[in-house]
């Protein structure tokens, strides 16, 4: 018994208060029954085990700032975590990715139509949920939001115009994906303090804490994505090389290579779909040679340094930084 509260508790990701909260309020989310094909995703899609962590920043970004109102924060946090989900249902149709949370993913078991428009739905309810927030806070939580919603829509056509491409820079992936996945951890932590009253300065580092963070965090999925191990994952490992996607592990490797491995490596990455067995285990002993495990490591270390600069930099008493320190450091060596 008190081995499988420590298996749930070392398998969870932040406070276990506020995952509580957030899980009941996925849980019992109000849908009508019909169409049972546009609300039964949804229910399915939230009912994964995802690790939650944007609603989870929401909270603590109240929390650094001594706020406690727990209930007040809840619809900004369930709201972020509807637009995450709602973002996922589309993009596993733009990577032509099989799996999610270890399930299929929806347009695999629905379809495409089905997966489209669940996911609109879904966006429709998270701004039903922005509209209970606090009235004081409700212009500038929208602010935020559709700031940050956009640019992950900027960040999601970079990244499928970027697949066509094979002369993508590092710079120019680190923009990407920092528009298609910091931009929203940022922005859930700047919610939590607009909640809590704080003014724009020390708002401002907090947005900065979080988008560092979601930089090294992406880093982290693009390395699982191909060195995962399959039973934790719960993704297909090997997606991003079967489709070519410029992750931070092609762009290094890229410019590492020797000129006779140049040759070997359009090779592989002209194989066909039909061949992508031999094209995941091709391409994974070209990253094993040029140790670019080692590399993207390293620059995820680099960008989790300059989060807890950011962090540091917050005016609060170090006792308030507990939560999302031991967060950020479990997203960092997380293996899903
Ligand atoms: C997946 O996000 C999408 C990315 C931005 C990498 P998460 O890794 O937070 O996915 P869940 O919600 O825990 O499944
Ligand atoms: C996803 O990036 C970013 C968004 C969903 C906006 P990825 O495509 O790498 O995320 P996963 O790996 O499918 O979770
Ligand atoms: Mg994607
Ligand atoms: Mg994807
Ligand atoms: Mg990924």
């Amino acid at each position: 018994m008190y081995l499988r509260i420590y298996i749930h508790v070392l398998h969870m990701f932040g406070n276990p208060y506020y995952a509580e909260k957030i899980s009941n309020a996925l849980e019992n989310i109000q849908l009508p029954e019909s169409p049972n094909n546009l609300y039964e995703p949804i229910h399915y899609i939230l009912s994964l085990s995802g690790k939650r962590i944007r609603p989870q920043l929401v909270f603590m970004g109240a929390n650094l700032f001594g706020y406690d109102d727990l209930d007040s924060v809840l619809p900004a946090s369930i709201a972020i975590e509807y637009f995450h989900n709602f973002s996922l249902m589309h993009d596993d149709i733009m990577d032509k990715a099989p799996l999610r949370r270890g399930k299929q993913t929806v347009h695999q078991k629905w379809n495409d139509s089905v997966a489209i428009l669940s996911g609109d739905a879904l966006l429709v309810k998270s701004y039903e949920e922005l509209a209970k927030c606090p009235s004081y806070a409700v212009p500038e939580l929208l602010k935020t939001f559709n700031r940050v919603a956009l640019e992950v829509c900027e960040g999601q056509q970079h990244d499928m115009d970027f697949e066509e491409r094979n002369d993508v820079s590092q710079e120019e992936y680190i923009n990407m994906i920092r528009l298609k996945t910091s931009v929203l951890l940022g922005g859930a932590l700047e919610m939590g303090a607009i909640i809590a009253g704080i003014d724009e300065v020390e708002r401002k580092k907090l947005y900065d804490f979080g988008v560092n963070l979601g930089i090294a965090f992406q880093l982290q999925d693009d390395i699982l994505d191909t060195f995962g191990d399959p039973d934790t994952f719960g993704k297909q490992v090997g997606g991003d090389i079967i489709v070519n996607k410029k992750t931070i592990l092609y762009i290094m490797l890229k410019k590492s290579l020797s000129l006779e491995d140049q040759g070997v490596f359009n090779e592989i990455l002209g194989l066909k779909v039909k061949k992508a067995i031999e094209k995941v285990s091709r391409m994974k002993k070209l990253y094993e040679k040029y140790k670019i495990f080692e590399l993207a490591n390293a620059l995820k270390g680099e960008y989790s340094s300059k989060s807890f600069e950011c962090l540091a930099a917050i005016n609060v008493d170090a006792k308030q930084k507990e939560d999302l320190t031991i967060l950020s450091n479990n997203l960092l060596n997380r293996s899903k």
